[in-house]
């Protein structure tokens, strides 16, 4: 048989693909824009079934309704990596749950707990010599292949075909099913004066040369803007941005003086526009590994001068960030945020950063307004998951400025923190601090 009739045979409609999912079965789907949506879109539909179906994801990027119906709760159980909007509002159904992890072992760590009976993913579409892409994500995908008894596989056009641990060949892969749409994308939001002030911050800490991981949400993305006057930087990051791609046409990113993988930009997984999709197709210069390889600690510090920036919900005055949880709800996920930062402190002339607003407008429950509240408080709030240690916190960037916490004692750390909070909570915070005796 050719290839092409190796191929054939695989194919199966949407509803096939359903059918060999069968109660009790623990299922794992493919993170964030590579999540198959013809399957998850139509999961509910054999609600009537199967029962206690275990779904695990990550980042999912619709709101489908096989967990947002409640109806479907006997049917299906979801386990998230990492919160999404969907995930935070049907929390209170009781049939969604957040595992804690570390994104480098998350898949290890499950896949010890439970067999995964379905894996369920995306790829591009196969070349002449049999192979496939997954394309935007070699998180924990590939693992969890080698693990699953069956892995079906959305197979489509508009998926870039990535270069790295997401080329796999179609002799592992058991059922295809052939889709077009187009892929989701994440909406870049234009950099606020506040982004931009912490940007520039940023900015004096990263030196020529130097490898660079922006973690997720609004102000990692805004800083990528402020390193424009750079030179040979280079990425080895959990999560490839638009940001990198304005950074590496302007000819900031070489990856010249990288000193693990140079001459490649290295990811797990990539989320943005169809500007970074169409970047990334078949373009050899990005890599797309697995993220227990990229995401270990001891691997991000064979980078010289290795830079972490990753973002906060919140820090206390010793340092200790809440990034993943709104007091004790779940609210995101650690993701890599631990594994970055360690890595980065592992690196030769390594730097580990946080940088957040001093302040957030959040709702005030019950009702519509908003107040504004400290980000850098005494305590964190009653429940607040601790995210990031304070030992693995370096530098502390807001819109009034850096604190340097690497080797300083809590005193120290506490002077400097409230240095660079609003100054209208400054006051109260050194009476906090006071009181706590840690000033
Ligand atoms: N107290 C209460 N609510 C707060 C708050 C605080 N101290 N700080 C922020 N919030 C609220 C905001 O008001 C906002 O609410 P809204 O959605 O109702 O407007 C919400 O939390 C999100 O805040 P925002 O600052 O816009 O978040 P973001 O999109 O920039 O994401 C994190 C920030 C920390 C949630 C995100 O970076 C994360 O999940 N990090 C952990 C994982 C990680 O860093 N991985 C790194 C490798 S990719």
């Amino acid at each position: 048989m050719n290839i092409k009739e190796i191929y054939n045979n695989k194919l199966i409609t949407v509803e096939e693909g359903l059918n060999k999912i069968k109660s009790n079965y623990n299922v794992i789907s493919a993170l964030a824009a590579a999540e198959p949506r013809e399957l998850l879109s139509k999961l509910h539909t054999i609600s009537d079934r199967v029962e206690n179906v275990n779904v695990v994801t990550c980042l999912p990027m619709g709101a489908y309704e096989y967990f947002t119906d409640p109806q479907n709760k006997d049917s299906f159980l979801m386990e998230g990596w990492f919160y999404s909007p969907a995930i935070r509002k049907t929390h209170k159904n009781k049939n969604v749950s957040f595992i804690p992890n570390h994104l480098h072992l998350a898949a290890t760590k499950r896949l010890d707990h439970r067999k995964t009976n379905v894996f369920v993913g995306t790829a591009s579409c196969m070349d002449k010599h049999g192979y496939i892409s997954l394309s935007l994500s070699a998180t924990y995908e590939r693992e969890v292949i080698d693990d699953a008894d069956i892995v079906i596989l959305e197979v489509n056009p508009n998926m870039p075909r990535t270069f790295g641990d997401t080329i796999i060949h179609i002799s592992e892969v058991d059922h295809v099913i052939e889709t077009d749409y187009s892929i989701p994308e994440f909406p870049v939001t234009e950099p606020s004066e506040k982004d931009k002030i912490i940007g520039k911050y940023i900015a004096e800490l990263v030196e020529d040369g130097s490898t660079i991981q922006l973690g997720i949400g609004g102000i990692p993305n805004a800083v990528a803007a402020e390193l424009m006057s750079k030179k040979d930087l280079g990425i080895h990051t959990e999560m490839f941005t638009d940001g990198m791609v304005d950074l590496y046409e302007a000819g900031v990113i070489t990856s010249k003086k990288k000193t693990l993988m140079p001459g490649k930009m290295v990811a797990t997984f990539a989320l943005g526009t169809k500007k970074l999709y169409d970047f990334i197709d078949n373009n050899p210069a990005v890599n797309i590994m697995n993220g227990k390889w990229v995401n270990d600690p001891y691997v991000i510090g064979q980078n010289y001068k290795m830079i972490s920036i990753n973002t906060t919900l919140q820090i206390d005055l010793t340092g200790q960030c809440c990034s993943e949880s709104i007091g004790h709800k779940q609210f995101s996920g650690t993701g890599g945020q631990a594994d970055t930062a360690i890595g980065a402190q592992n690196s030769q002339g390594g730097k580990s950063i946080i940088a957040l607003y001093s302040t957030a407008k959040i709702r005030v429950p019950g009702s519509e307004e908003r107040k504004v509240v400290s980000k850098i408080v005494p305590r964190l709030d009653h429940g607040a998951i601790v995210s990031l240690s304070r030992n693995d916190v370096d530098y502390v960037v807001t819109e009034y400025g850096v604190a340097e916490l690497r080797g300083t004692s809590v005193r120290d750390r506490v002077e400097r923190l409230i240095n660079i909070a609003h100054p209208d909570f400054r006051e109260q915070l050194k009476k906090n601090a006071e009181e706590l005796m840690i000033w």
